[in-house]
């Protein structure tokens, strides 16, 4: 099977170094297919370079999220979902340009997120929905499943407990099959807060159907990492006195 990799974007001074890191640990994956999908009207230059030179085979897709639904600059981040739309369009992709006899596992890994390759290797053969733990999350050290006798019984979780599903989207892949047989199944751009990966998964699966992997959900393989915004305040200052940065260089 395939693995396609959906990983929405946006633009950011750490945009390229966020997906240079991402794409790297792609490359020590086989028979994997990266969709990269731009939060904006169009794809940019910056992203097109970066992937053309990557070494991974890729799928170069955007879409903006409607004004209203953006976070803005003083926003605080968890006031709005983000990726949503992105991720749809990535579901939209391969209904349309894949078919059930392509054996494939889709996995929504998201640009600032810290991948072990094991949780690659961990996903590759999932029936359904697989699942396993997510390092620092939730206000948790981890977040993952509780599982006895190979199946899912409950989840280690604290923070809004009552989710359907309390996983992070780190923290399952889906079989192409399964997301094929339910064409229309997408994300709720409208979800409460902590509920988009409910709103997916409740459209595809129960419980009792989850895949525990990672040793019984005892090892955690990814983690829920966030990078810090840089400061650019001297850009301001130098540019002011007609030397700014060379904006010809990509960073
Ligand atoms: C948590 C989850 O880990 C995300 O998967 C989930 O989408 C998010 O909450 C949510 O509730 O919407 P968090 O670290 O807070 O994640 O979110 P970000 O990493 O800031 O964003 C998730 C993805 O969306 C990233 O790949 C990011 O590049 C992308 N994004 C973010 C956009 O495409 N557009 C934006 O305006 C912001
Ligand atoms: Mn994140």
């Amino acid at each position: 099977p395939v693995i396609y990799v959906v990983t929405p974007t946006y633009a950011r001074p750490h945009q390229r170094a966020e997906l240079t890191r991402l794409s790297q640990t792609l490359l020590l994956i086989p028979s994997l297919h990266w969709i990269l999908v731009e939060d904006s009207a169009e794809r940019s230059k910056s992203v097109a370079d970066l992937l053309a030179q990557s070494g991974l085979h890729y799928t170069h897709l955007n879409v903006q999220t409607p004004p209203v639904m953006k976070l803005k600059d003083s926003d605080p981040n968890w006031l709005k979902p983000r990726g949503v739309e992105q991720r749809n369009e990535a579901l939209r992709w391969l209904k349309l340009n894949k078919s059930p006899k392509d054996f494939g596992v889709v996995y929504f890994a998201d640009d600032d997120n810290t991948y072990s390759v094991r949780i690659f290797q961990e996903m590759r053969y999932t029936q359904k929905v697989s699942v396993w733990p997510v390092g620092l999350v939730g206000g948790l050290r981890y977040e993952g499943p509780r599982v006895e006798k190979g199946h899912v019984i409950g989840f280690h979780t604290a923070w809004k407990p009552h989710r359907p599903f309390p996983i992070d989207m780190a923290g399952f892949a889906v079989s192409l099959s399964l997301l094929l047989s339910h064409p229309e199944a997408r994300f709720d751009p409208n979800a409460e807060r902590g509920f988009l990966e409910s709103s997916l998964l409740g459209q595809l699966v129960s419980i009792g159907d989850l895949e525990p992997r990672a040793h019984n959900c005892t090892k955690v393989w990814v983690w829920h990492t966030r990078t810090e915004k840089p400061k650019l305040k001297q850009e301001e200052i130098l540019e002011k006195q007609g030397r700014g940065s060379d904006l010809n260089i990509q960073v």
